[in-house]
């Protein structure tokens, strides 16, 4: 080849990679048409090269003449490629991708608080040999009230003046509708936590939800005595609460238990010198509880006879709010992530 034919291709391969360089740095359309000009234009450098090809010889004319149409089929691509690229930054929100900011985090899921609390009590239980079981959120009224000795026209079950489905049929209004379920559905011995929602006539206020968790425990056997009811409370409030926690029991009335409990643990937030939390009394009240009275093993069909039991049912909302210091019990239900984030 003569040098003429090779200083051309030297040219040409010169042209093509300053050309693609220019090309892809141009920032903005008036950038992008100063390289075309440069390199495609009618006096560009190709331009230049190409006129010059009739005057190599004959033999290297082809070859040079070739690679010239291959630099500029480059740069035209290239161009092109460019150009869109430059059309869909200028489309993108405020200007393009800034590559400076800070990543988002990544949304990290949670469980609720009020699951958490619910899961941990029913596991601590789990390890005193009591199963896991749920009921009907729709339930009928001798589940709800008779099948537990509450007659319906007993004028201190204010429970009863809530949302009814129809004459006979209620959203339950307390968990405890599943111990007679599960009695009929089972014979002794049974150790069941029940949990789910209940529903009642009441306020959305700091301290009351209309639709609210509860945790229903039962166990029945032959020979099951206050004594094993007051250990496994006490075992239970020193897993959940805390070794040092201490517990007490508070005589009390349900129509579903005799004698009746409710149960206090001492203050965690002023171990129990009073505070606002404990309403300056240093217990706060975790459950309503009791042997279970005769007449509900009667409605079951168990032999009050042979049978004991005892019962309890609690709140796990509130016992949420107690762990956590938590003053109104509508941010658990309001889905508000700034307050539920806090929990992940
Ligand atoms: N069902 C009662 C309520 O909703 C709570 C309760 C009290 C459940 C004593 C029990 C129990 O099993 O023994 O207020």
């Amino acid at each position: 080849m003569t040098p003429a034919g090779a200083s051309l291709l030297d040219r040409l391969a010169g042209i093509e990679a300053e050309g693609l360089a220019a090309i892809g740095e141009a920032r903005d359309p008036d950038g992008l048409e100063s390289a075309r000009v440069e390199y495609l234009g009618r006096n560009g450098r190709l331009a230049c090269v190409m006129s010059s090809i009739g005057k190599v010889e004959p033999a290297a004319r082809r070859g040079v003449g070739q690679r010239a149409n291959a630099v500029k089929t480059a740069l035209r691509e290239a161009l092109e490629r460019q150009d869109r690229q430059l059309a869909a930054t200028a489309r993108a929100p405020s200007g393009g991708v800034d590559l400076t900011l800070p990543p988002r985090g990544r949304w990290v899921g949670g469980v609720h608080p009020v699951t958490r609390v619910i899961d941990e009590i029913c596991d601590i239980f789990a390890e005193l040999g009591f199963t896991r079981v749920l009921g009907p959120e729709v339930e009928s009224t001798w589940y709800n009230f008779t099948a537990l000795n509450i007659p319906l026209d007993h004028p201190a079950a204010d429970m009863m003046d809530t949302f009814y489905l129809d004459e006979d049929t209620v959203l339950r209004t307390h968990t405890s509708p599943v111990q007679a379920r599960v009695m009929e559905a089972f014979a002794p011995p049974v150790r069941v936590v029940v949990p789910g929602l209940a529903y009642r006539r009441d306020s959305f206020d700091p301290s009351h939800a209309p639709a609210f968790e509860q945790i229903e425990g039962l166990a029945v056997d032959e020979g099951v005595d206050f004594v094993e009811f007051r250990a496994a409370i006490q075992h239970f409030v020193r897993h959940f609460f805390g070794a040092g926690t201490k517990s007490r029991f508070r005589p009390s009335f349900y129509p579903f238990t005799e004698p009746s409990a409710e149960v206090d643990v001492s203050c965690a937030v002023c171990q129990g010198s009073g505070c606002p939390t404990c309403k300056r009394t240093g217990w706060i009240t975790i459950m309503g509880s009791g042997m279970v009275d005769p007449a509900v093993f009667e409605a079951v069909g168990y032999d009050p006879e042979r049978y004991t039991g005892y019962a309890f049912g609690m709140g796990p909302a509130r016992i949420a709010m107690v762990r956590h210091g938590i003053p109104d019990m509508r941010l658990l239900y309001e889905g508000e992530m700034s307050f539920l984030g806090q929990f992940v």
